[in-house]
């Protein structure tokens, strides 16, 4: 970041103190970091504290004469290389997204022509709401970007997705919005065949627990589901990867929502809705060992091995697919058999509801499982396609780019 230019915007919240340790990082790494620090924000930190940490005067007056004759509001949009708005309020995004401009802060962010991140940070009900969901979507759509929010305890005593980002985890999204921007590798806005559609994708195996230490799950990597994510987002969407537990880096830019269970997916996916495209590729368990132990279950010498009651888990794919007010214009399944591979994908398309299903060869010699490549047949109600072993991203680009056709052909027909 050496010689990078950051103008970092403190919004008002519990999480602007991370702010604070946000400014030190930067500074290490070389960039200099101009600050505004909005009202609301200076009720959590101190513009003196924010100065001695950024070695620079705060900005926190929209109309100051000094300040326009010095280095007006537009100039201060112009001078960043990027400008970062953390801790993001609900109101800033809902401001952001309608384009108003009623103090600095959001000055600044109308009058930019500079790549903006924001790292959202409120309570999980705000946060849920359906008012902040749609300016979720008009700020991707308008390309800014965004890190976290992760979940976690809140301040406010509540559980759930709404706490900022953590400082490492937004130095690497600056880093890599800094290089994305002078590599342009990275379409900052989202063009593409996907612009505009919300994608949404389950991912991984899922844990069921049996006590609080032990579990049931499955050997998924989580690759495909992950690669169809990355490319969704690089076709222009937005992206909703609804994940089991997996080794993998989150895909940059990809809303990412962490689960255990086969029913916190389902209420994710239920959740997500709607969604123009859903894609699932989870290896969702097929059971779960009812009424979980409350305490880890004891080998005693003379007593008989535990006796498990299973139940089945809700099918996700089935359920909405079959979702009656906001299922997806396009549902798609993955099928891992390790025989009879195309009669009994065709059988799950039919009992499943979903439009196209992608079948793949998951017995030793087909190796899917964690490797780089699959080998897929696509299935859809009146034609299947074999297609050559693929790298998973070569896999997700075919399967996507065929989506986008799907969809603009179904858009065109309702017209
Ligand atoms: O029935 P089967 O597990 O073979 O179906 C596979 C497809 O259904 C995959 O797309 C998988 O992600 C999805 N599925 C699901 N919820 C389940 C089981 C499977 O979404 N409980």
């Amino acid at each position: 970041m050496n010689g990078k230019r950051i103008l970092l915007i403190i919004g008002g919240g519990i999480a602007a103190f991370k702010s604070l340790d946000l400014i030190r990082r930067l500074k290490e790494r070389g960039a200099s970091v101009s600050v505004v620090l909005t009202k609301s924000g200076a009720e959590f930190v101190t513009p003196l504290s924010v100065t001695v940490l950024s070695g620079d005067a705060v900005h926190d007056e929209l109309f100051n004469p000094l300040g326009e004759a010095d280095i007006g509001h537009i100039e201060l949009s112009r001078q960043a290389d990027l400008i970062v708005v953390a801790p993001a309020t609900a109101n800033m995004m809902a401001r952001m997204a309608s384009g108003i401009a009623d103090d600095l802060a959001t000055t600044v962010l109308l009058a930019t022509d500079k790549p903006v991140l924001i790292a959202p940070a409120m309570n999980v009900r705000m946060w849920e709401h359906a008012a902040t969901r749609r300016n979720v979507k008009r700020l991707a759509k308008d390309g800014i970007k965004m890190v976290g929010p992760n979940e976690g305890d809140m301040a406010c005593g509540e559980f759930g997705p709404g706490r900022m980002a953590e400082v490492p985890e937004i130095l690497d999204a600056i880093e890599q919005n800094i290089s994305a921007e002078n590599s342009n590798l990275v379409s900052l806005d989202r063009k593409g065949p996907l612009q505009g559609r919300h994608v949404l994708v389950t991912a991984g195996p899922t844990r069921e627990p049996i006590d609080p230490v032990r579990y049931i799950s499955n050997h998924s990597s989580g690759k495909q589901g992950y690669a169809i994510a990355a490319i969704a987002r690089d076709l222009g969407a937005e992206v909703t990867l609804i994940t089991g537990p997996t080794n993998l880096k989150r895909p940059d830019g990809v809303w990412v929502i962490e689960v255990e269970t086969a029913r916190e997916m389902k209420r994710a996916a239920v959740k997500a809705l709607p969604a123009d495209i859903a894609i699932f590729t989870a290896a969702v368990a097929d059971w779960r060992v009812k009424g979980k132990a409350g305490k880890k279950i004891k080998k005693a010498k003379g007593k008989s091995t535990p006796d498990f009651e299973l139940v089945e888990n809700p099918d996700i794919l089935k359920s909405i697919a079959n979702h009656k007010s906001k299922r997806p214009d396009l549902v798609i399944g993955f099928a891992a058999e390790t025989n009879n591979v195309v009669e009994y994908a065709k059988a799950k398309l039919k009992r499943k509801g979903c439009d196209w299903i992608v079948a793949n060869d998951v017995s030793e010699e087909g190796g899917v499982m964690g490797a780089e490549t699959n080998t897929v047949h696509l299935l859809t109600a009146n034609t299947l396609e074999s297609w050559p072993e693929l790298s998973k991203s070569d896999v997700a680009e075919r399967l996507l780019r065929r989506a986008a056709a799907e969809l603009s052909g179904i858009t065109q027909a309702a017209e």
